[in-house]
C-alpha cells in the first residue's frame, strides 16, 4: 500500500490546496524533480557534442538515464530505447519506420478503445499516405462491449488474418479505464500467419502503454511484446519526453523517421551514402530533450522509492541498477491504491440516480480514472461546476473519439476524473461528492 500522507508532502501543488484530479491526462512535478532541473541548469552542456567537462558529465547522466528507463520495462538494453517528444511521436515513428514494408492486401488492427494517437496514424497511412503511394492498405478495427467496456477479444480474432502487418492496442483506456489482457492480445497477433520481411510469420504488436506505464507493471521482456510507449509526463515528469520501446531486431531492420545529426555514424556522410549511428541513437535525430530525459528518467527512479519507501532516496539519483523485484512490487503498490480509490469512486457515483459509469464495475479492472455522463447535463457544464467547487475534472472525448462515438454520445464527451499516486480517499470522496450535488443538489 502507499503512504499518501508522505508522498503528498513532496508535491508543491498538493500543499498549495489543490484536488488534483486530471491525471490521466498529466501528472504533477515533486520538489525533487523541480530542484534537479535548478541544479542541472547551471552545469549542462549539449551531449555526443563537447569535450568539455559539462558535456561530458551531461552525456554520462543523459545515457544513465535510457538504463534506468530500459529497467523500468525489464528491456534487454539501451539499444531498445527509443526517444521521442510524447507517446503520439512514438506511434508516429513507428508509423513512419514501417511505412516502406506494406504491401497492397495488408492490413493493420487496432480497436474502438484507442486514444487517437493509436488510431489517426493508422487512418492517416492507409487512407492518405500508401494510396498516393498506389498501396492499398485496410485498417480494422475492434469492437469492445459497451456495458462492461471490455475488449471483444472474439471480434479482434475475427479482424486478424494472414495479411495483419501490425495489431495495435491500448494497454488501458483512457476513457473506459480497461486494462487489457496484453497477453491475449499478443496470442492472436503472434498466430495470424502474416509473413514480416525477416521471415517471421506473425503480426508484430504494439501496445500504447500512455495509460499502463504510469499504474502497472509492464515487462517487455515476459509479454514479448514488439513496440511499447508511453509519456512521461503522466508519471510525474515535466512535458516532452515520450519512449519507444522496440525489439532490437526490429529497430536494426526499420528505416530511421527523423533523418539528421546524431542519428548518422560518425564521418560517414558522402553525396552518395550515408551510414547511421548504433542502436538507440540511429533514432535520435538532433539535439534531444537532454533535461527533459534525465528528469524523466529519475522521475521513474522516484515513483519507484515513493511507492515503496516515500522520503527515502534509495534509488532517486543514485546509479543502483532498478531491481525488477522492486519494480514490479512498487507498481503493484500503486495498482492497489488505485484499486482502492477507484472502489470509493465508484461507490459513490453509482449511488447517483441516472448516472452512466463507463467501463468495467469491478473496480480491479481498471485504472484509476472514471468517465460519466447524466441524460439531464452536459458533461462540460459539470466540470465547469466542479472547477467552481475546486475540483479539476475533464470533459470532452479526451481523444477517445472512435469509443464516444460507438457510444453514439452527441456531443461525443464525457466528464472525466483521474487520480494518481498522491491522491487519496479524501480527494476521491470530495471529487465524487461534489458530482453529486451538482447532479441531484444532494
Ligand atoms: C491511451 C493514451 N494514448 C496516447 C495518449 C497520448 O499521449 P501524449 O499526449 O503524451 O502523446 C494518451 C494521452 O492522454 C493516452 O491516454
Amino acid at each position: 500500500m502507499l503512504n499518501t500522507n508522505k508522498i503528498r508532502k513532496f508535491f508543491p501543488a498538493i500543499k498549495a490546496g489543490r484536488i488534483v484530479s486530471n491525471n490521466a491526462a498529466s501528472t504533477q512535478i515533486p520538489v525533487q524533480l523541480l530542484d534537479l532541473l535548478k541544479k542541472l541548469s547551471v552545469k549542462y552542456d549539449n551531449v555526443h557534442r563537447g569535450q568539455s567537462d559539462a558535456s561530458m558529465a551531461t552525456t554520462k547522466e543523459f545515457e544513465a538515464a535510457y538504463e534506468t528507463i530500459a529497467q523500468f520495462i525489464n528491456a534487454p538494453s539501451v539499444k531498445n530505447i527509443i526517444l521521442y517528444r510524447n507517446t503520439t511521436e512514438a506511434i508516429n515513428a513507428v508509423m513512419y519506420s514501417l511505412l516502406t514494408e506494406f504491401k497492397t492486401g495488408d492490413n493493420v488492427v487496432t480497436t474502438f478503445m484507442e486514444h487517437n494517437s493509436n488510431y489517426v496514424p493508422w487512418y492517416g497511412l492507409c487512407k492518405e499516405i500508401l494510396p498516393k503511394f498506389g498501396i492499398k492498405v485496410e485498417c480494422r478495427l475492434a469492437k469492445f462491449d459497451k456495458n462492461t467496456g471490455e475488449l471483444d477479444l472474439e471480434h479482434l480474432k475475427s479482424l486478424v488474418d494472414n495479411r495483419t502487418k501490425l495489431v495495435c492496442c491500448t494497454g488501458a483506456s483512457n476513457f473506459l479505464g480497461t486494462k487489457n489482457p496484453i497477453k491475449k492480445i499478443k496470442e492472436i497477433a503472434d498466430l495470424s500467419g502474416y509473413k514480416q520481411p525477416s521471415g517471421e510469420k506473425r503480426s508484430y504488436l504494439l501496445i500504447d502503454g500512455a495509460q499502463t506505464a504510469p499504474n502497472i507493471f509492464i515487462d517487455v521482456k515476459a509479454l514479448d511484446i514488439d513496440f511499447f510507449v508511453w509519456s512521461f509526463h503522466k508519471m510525474l515528469a515535466p512535458f516532452g519526453v515520450g519512449a519507444l520501446y522496440a525489439k532490437e531486431k526490429l529497430l536494426l531492420g526499420m528505416k530511421p523517421f527523423l533523418y539528421g545529426g546524431d542519428m548518422i555514424a560518425d564521418g560517414q556522410v558522402t553525396p552518395t551514402k550515408v551510414g547511421y549511428n548504433v542502436l538507440p541513437w540511429k533514432f535520435t535525430a538532433g539535439t534531444p530533450n537532454i533535461l527533459g530525459t534525465i528528469l524523466s528518467a529519475q522521475s521513474i527512479r522516484l515513483l519507484i522509492d515513493f511507492a515503496l519507501w516515500p522520503g527515502k532516496n534509495v534509488y532517486f539519483m543514485s546509479d543502483k541498477k532498478l531491481a525488477l523485484a522492486d519494480v514490479k512490487k512498487a507498481m503493484a503498490n500503486i495498482s492497489e491504491h488505485e484499486k482502492d480509490l477507484m472502489t470509493e469512486a465508484l461507490n459513490i457515483l453509482q449511488s447517483i440516480e441516472g448516472l452512466n459509469i463507463y467501463g468495467p464495475k469491478n473496480p480491479s479492472k481498471r485504472t484509476s480514472l472514471v468517465a460519466f455522463n447524466h441524460p439531464q447535463f452536459s458533461p462540460f457544464k459539470i466540470a465547469e461546476n466542479l472547477n467552481k467547487m475546486g475540483i479539476e475534472s475533464r470533459a470532452g472525448c479526451h481523444c477517445a473519439t472512435l469509443a464516444h462515438h460507438y457510444y453514439k454520445l452527441n456531443p461525443p464527451a464525457s466528464c472525466r476524473l483521474s487520480f494518481y499516486i498522491y491522491n487519496d480517499l479524501n480527494d476521491v470522496k470530495k471529487a465524487c461528492l461534489a458530482v453529486k450535488k451538482i447532479l441531484t443538489n444532494k
